[in-house]
């Protein structure tokens, strides 16, 4: 019997890399590669890029540089580039780095292993179709193994939106949503593998149309469906655009307990002005109303966002229109980032906002986030939360996990195991997490 090859993945950017990442690591192991932790010993080395904001292509070719030593010393060895830079990059990567055997982009990495074939008999390989053919079709069903509690499962995607800030439209594609029999049969072998909580995931995870047994099911229908699997604890979704949240999905947020009350829901702007330039289609008030409703559902429900400052002719009146959202949503967690330039975007050729600019309001506003985090996370101490634990902790005896509410959360308890979704009374919050103890 031959040894295995060794196959060193690093991830960059979104849940849905994470996913892809995973899969990507089952297609290759039918080629006899295991996984490693580290690039040194790798026979296979791929970088799972992402492209969302700055200078992503630049730290990939660095990060490619790095790679120059090993190559030399194990000339075997083979480098791919997978992902949303592979996607927009292309053959290019290849000729800026020609130590690069590999490029595959996010919709057709299920050719991984005649790729890699490919580069076994000495050539590049180089796919960045959109593929007719479904990807998920062709990967072979999940090797059984068993697996932590919780995971993540791909449901919809790509994106119709053309927000004018970003790359998703041209570098996942059209937006695709899988038909509901195949996820069902995915989060069904996932539970039998351990698994407890599923984030479905999608760039548009809220516009989910997927063909069900009587016609098109909505998110909220393929909630349900999960809903009735036994074993499967905790469902969450993400990411989700204001104008698709469905009056079924905000209902399915007070009526369905598998549903975790944690809401990750982008607005970017509170200008309307800034808004319609994005092409977000929403107004400022459209969405406060809209969680207003989210929350007569769910009372409790954490809101989440993510926010965009410096937008092309972002005036600081605009600005202060996202600080005044702000305070008005209370977010119970938000990411937040300057405006950057992306190639072949509308908002790239715009008229651009000063970079210092840019920098002193996301720091204003990233202290007003960091407030409403910690007032939100605070707020737990003294409750009863329900904490699934998914890792020991780093002191002796201490084990780590989420509370509904996606805190983190530790308990000393020698007797809580992982995967055990247990009741925990918050005693207190500190720089990152809460701690408590089993009721
Ligand atoms: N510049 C800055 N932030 C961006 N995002 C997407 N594109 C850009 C860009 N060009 C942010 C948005 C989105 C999140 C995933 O990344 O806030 O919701
Ligand atoms: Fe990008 Fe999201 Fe807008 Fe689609 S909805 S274009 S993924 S920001």
């Amino acid at each position: 019997m031959t040894a295995p090859k060794k196959l060193f993945i690093k991830t960059y950017g979104c849940q849905m890399n994470v996913y892809d990442s995973e899969r990507m690591a089952e297609a290759l192991g039918g080629q006899g590669y295991v996984e490693t932790k580290s690039a040194d010993d790798a026979d296979m080395i791929l970088l799972n890029t992402c492209h969302i904001r700055e200078k992503a292509a630049e730290k990939v070719y660095s990060e490619l540089g790095r790679f120059k030593g090993l190559k030399a010393a194990n000339p075997d060895l083979k480098i791919g580039v997978a992902g949303c830079v592979a996607q927009a990059e292309g053959e290019e990567i290849m000729r800026r780095q020609p130590l690069v055997d590999l490029v595959v982009g996010p919709q057709s990495y299920h050719r991984l292993p005649e790729m890699e074939a490919k580069t076994r008999a000495g050539e590049k390989a180089l796919d960045t179709d959109f593929p007719e053919e479904d990807k998920f079709e062709k990967l072979k069903t999940r090797p059984k193994a068993s697996r932590g509690p919780t995971a993540f499962l791909t449901v919809q995607e790509g994106c119709d939106k053309f927000c004018a800030f970003c790359v998703v439209p041209y570098t996942r594609g059209a937006e695709v949503s899988r038909p509901a029999d195949r996820i069902l049969a995915e989060a069904r072998d996932l539970v039998e593998r351990g698994v407890r909580e599923i984030t479905l995931l999608g760039q548009n995870v809220n516009a989910y149309h997927g063909a069900g047994a009587d016609g098109d099911m909505t998110l909220a229908q393929l909630i349900w469906a999960l809903d009735k699997i036994d074993g499967l604890e905790r469902i969450r979704f993400t990411t989700s655009h204001p104008n698709d949240m469905g009056d079924d999905l905000i209902a399915a947020h007070g009526a369905c307990s598998k549903l975790m009350p944690y809401l990750h829901l982008p607005v970017q702007s509170g200008s309307d002005k800034i808004l319609k330039r994005m092409n977000r289609s929403h107004t400022a008030e459209s969405y406060l109303r809209l969680i207003e409703r989210i929350r007569a559902a769910r009372p409790d429900i954490l809101m989440s966002g993510d926010f965009i400052v410096g937008f092309p002719e972002e005036t600081e009146a605009d600005f202060q229109a996202t600080m005044d959202l702000i305070e008005e949503v209370n977010y119970g967690y938000a990411y937040s980032f300057k405006y950057s330039t992306r190639p072949g975007t509308p908002a790239a050729e715009r008229a651009q906002v000063d970079e210092d600019v840019k920098s002193e309001r996301l720091q204003r506003l990233q202290t007003l986030i960091t407030r409403q985090q910690r007032a939100a996370q605070d707020s737990m101490v003294g409750k009863e939360v329900s904490v699934l634990f998914e890792k020991p902790g780093r002191q002796e005896g201490q084990m780590g996990g989420k509370s509904e509410y996606l805190h983190a959360v530790h308990v000393e308890d020698a007797g809580i195991k992982v995967g055990d979704i247990r009741k925990v009374r918050v005693i207190a919050s500190g720089s990152n997490s809460l701690s408590g103890e089993l009721v």
